[in-house]
């Protein structure tokens, strides 16, 4: 398979440029900098490199450097940014700081002929984020565009198919940045690309059945995208010896266990199991009032329902997740503080004896996921699902959990997004839902005085979700909301929209 390597110099867009470049057909694959040697490159056989950019002076004694051989082995690279600031510095060429100098945001650059600016206009806007500069570019290099401030805003070597760019042409607002991506990945690099979702599901499965024949697989299904596309992939490619436990904690969505069991009971028959736990998980949560030790109990019990369950299939060779290419480049990187005690399936390897871990989806962005999603046959509402945190409505039910409660928010929160589709709303943001406070306050209903709970409604606006802005959703939607939600529900007096960030807020409210 062609693939192309991301370089990873830790900058903030290199995500992006490996889905810029899959977008274009051809598999990228992000690797830092520290982590592969000019061998392992050759070895790989990647058809080019493209260097991230990232926070560094190429000059601080700390930047990460490379092994400027790289520049030598024929391959052809382009650097951005700091990549195209390093391979001037790998190559004898000069860099220099200049406050001044330094540019932000949307740029005129003017271009030269050259194969990466095929199809490209002499001027055109490219998005610049630098402070550092190349002054002189290295010997056998061509200067090859310009902007007012900055003499070198892109060079090459193209007899050594070298190319630098101290723009970004990842992002959006970078007129022509994908022409200029798809310029080097097919005309400096010679891709054919051919990497589609039907060729990588051919090829998984293939794969797959043949490692996997004649082996017992187990799947965590929690009935969001990433386990759900996994279990049809791997369904796909061992069949009935692939065995999915769902637990039910009793904490998802109105309706939401059943159209889960529904979906894969259809298609998986009894090697789909539905744990239903809900009373065990209340009864543990019964009088629990810390988020923390909530989220703690829902993980913990979560693993001992899953072992149980898992007890009774017998032995097991194999567990597979549903683990995506961002969890796997997010867990490469240094420790962060605990915010929360995210909740996931991490604990499971401990509790069940098995050979090996499979991780079908470990080289997919989530887009990619939900297009494999697609052409596996899941439904729409499944493969689009908005993210759900693992502890489920525990986390938006304030205070002390019980059965009535959760009902009451399970439909305020169905109130909501059906408020949000009627309106046409679904598109302007990324995770939306209600929150049952534990504010009692007083109103009045039929000219009666009222004393009830008050429903919180929030949606956010994100790309990632470590940080978020509060979606402004019309009025219209808000008001529709709230008269449905008060009518409808008669412990509910009251509700109000969030308008809080993250940060300082988090998404979820506990
Ligand atoms: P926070 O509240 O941390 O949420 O700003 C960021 C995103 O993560 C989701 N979330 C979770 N997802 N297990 C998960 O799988 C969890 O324990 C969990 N807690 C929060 C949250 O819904 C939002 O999308």
């Amino acid at each position: 398979m062609e693939k192309i390597l991301v370089m990873d110099f830790g900058g903030q867009y290199n995500q992006l440029i490996a889905r810029r470049v899959r977008e274009n057909h051809v598999y990228a694959e992000i690797k830092p900098y520290n982590k592969i040697t000019c061998s392992e490159i050759v070895a790989e056989g990647y058809k080019g490199i493209i260097f991230t950019g990232g926070p560094n002076s190429v000059y601080d004694e700390k930047s990460p450097h490379y092994d400027p051989e790289i520049l030598t082995l024929g391959i052809p690279v382009l650097g951005i940014c700091y990549g195209d600031q390093l391979m001037a510095y790998m190559a004898g060429g000069e860099i220099t700081s200049a406050e001044n100098s330094s540019e932000y945001g949307k740029t005129t650059v003017r271009v030269k002929d050259s194969k990466i600016f095929k199809d490209v206009p002499t001027e055109n806007i490219c998005w610049m984020s630098h402070t550092d500069y190349i002054c002189k570019a290295p010997e056998g290099f061509e200067i090859i565009a310009t902007t007012d401030q900055c003499p070198c805003a892109a060079m090459c070597n193209a007899e050594k198919k070298l190319y630098g760019v101290q723009f970004h042409p990842e992002v959006n607002h970078t007129e022509y940045g994908n022409v200029m991506l798809k310029n080097f990945i097919f005309d400096v690099c010679g891709c054919a690309g051919d990497w589609k979702m039907e060729s990588f599901i051919d090829s998984s499965v293939e794969k797959l059945s043949k490692d996997l024949a004649g082996k017992k697989v187990l799947l965590a299904l929690s009935g969001g995208v990433d386990s759900s596309v996994a279990a049809a992939l791997l369904y796909k490619a061992v069949g009935s010896n692939l065995t999915c436990i769902f637990v039910d904690h009793g904490l998802m969505r109105k309706d939401e266990g059943d159209f889960v069991e529904e979906t894969f009971k259809s298609r998986f028959g009894d090697n789909f199991i539905r744990a239903n736990a809900e009373d065990v998980f209340l009864g543990k949560l019964k009088g629990v009032t810390d988020p923390e030790t909530k989220r703690k109990i829902i993980g913990e019990e979560f693993i001992r329902t899953f072992e149980a369950e898992a007890k009774k299939i017998g032995k097991v060779d194999i567990l597979a997740q549903g683990t995506i290419y961002p969890d796997v480049i997010e867990s490469g990187k240094g420790d962060s503080a605990v915010i929360k005690s995210h909740h996931n399936v991490g604990g499971l390897p401990d509790v069940i004896a098995f050979e090996s871990i499979v991780e079908p989806l470990r080289d997919l962005f989530k887009d990619e996921v939900r297009e494999v999603g697609l052409k596996l046959g899941l439904p729409r509402e499944l493969v689009f699902r908005q993210p759900f945190p693992g502890p489920g409505l525990a986390v938006r039910v304030i205070g002390e959990i019980t059965k009535d409660k959760l009902d009451t928010l399970r439909e305020a929160d169905y109130i909501f997004r059906q408020e949000v589709a009627a309106f046409d709303c679904e598109g302007m943001t990324n995770q939306y839902f209600a929150v049952l406070t534990d504010l009692k306050s007083v109103g009045v209903k039929g000219d009666a005085r009222t004393y009830g709970y008050t429903v919180a409604l929030r949606a956010v606006t994100t790309d990632d979700f470590m940080t978020a802005t509060f979606t402004k959703l019309p009025f219209e939607v808000l008001e529709s909301a709230s008269n449905k939600i008060t009518n409808q529900l008669g412990n509910i007096t009251r509700v109000v929209y969030d308008i809080t960030s993250k940060p300082p807020a988090t998404v979820e409210w506990e």
